[in-house]
């Protein structure tokens, strides 16, 4: 099910009385999908700004009639901030997300202190993020974000096997490309409010070219 926001500064509502894991940029869906089918008892949601990745997601839920898992076509860092209920999801994913390689483009990328600190307000204590990328000097720099972060700790990744990789991942394994992967777990921590989130114009994540504004 595609989620239809109403208004974009109003939280989403969710059931608390389920457990939730969410994928931020979940393309097609297809990690997010089968693990919904695995456990009914959970409710999944992907978060992805491509439309025709959201369409991708949305029929593989219709097809194989899965109830338990949506898609939400925001932007990740926006959503995490503003519109995520506090200390609820068990589980956070994040695989091969955009590396932006090039040292000008950094800004664009999603882990930094912003997202974790909204990271952090969404996980339920003792929650995990998982992370995996094949882009080596962008897993040892959101390494290093952890390492700096009190609230984190590095807990071993969970096991992935070829059944659950994403549409990514697939493709760089049959490149023969390294993947290197990575597990936090939220820890507790003085409970503060999220500053406003103030993102700048060159800061904001684009996709396809990135223009200089003048
Ligand atoms: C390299 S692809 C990986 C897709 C999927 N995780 C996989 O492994 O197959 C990165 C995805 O993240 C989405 N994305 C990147 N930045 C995002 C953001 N800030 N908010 C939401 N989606 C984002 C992109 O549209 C793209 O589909």
């Amino acid at each position: 099910m595609i989620v239809k926001v109403k208004d974009i500064c109003k939280p989403l509502e969710f059931d608390l009385s389920r457990p939730l894991e969410i994928e931020v940029g979940c393309g097609k869906g297809s990690f997010l999908t089968s693990r919904a089918k695995a456990h009914p008892e959970c409710d999944f949601l992907g978060i992805e700004r491509m439309l025709d990745r959201v369409r991708s997601f949305d029929s593989k839920c219709r097809r194989f009639m899965i109830p338990n898992a949506s898609v939400l076509r925001l932007e990740a860092l926006y959503t995490f901030h503003y519109l995520l209920p506090a200390h609820h999801a068990r589980k956070v994913y994040v695989f091969f997300p955009d590396p932006w390689p090039k040292k000008k483009h950094h800004s664009h990328r999603l882990f930094g202190p912003l997202f974790l600190n909204a990271l952090w307000k969404r996980l339920e204590v003792g929650g995990t993020l998982e992370f995996a990328t094949d882009h080596q000097e962008y897993f040892e720099t959101v390494c290093e974000c952890f390492r700096s972060d009190a609230r984190f700790e590095r807990v071993d990744p969970m096991p992935r096997p070829k059944e659950v990789w994403t549409e990514f991942e697939t493709m760089f394994r049959e490149q023969g490309l390294p993947i290197y992967s990575a597990a936090w777990k939220s820890l507790p921590a003085d409970d503060t409010e999220l500053s406003p989130l103030v993102i700048l114009p060159e800061q904001e994540p684009r996709e396809g070219i990135v223009r200089r504004l003048r």
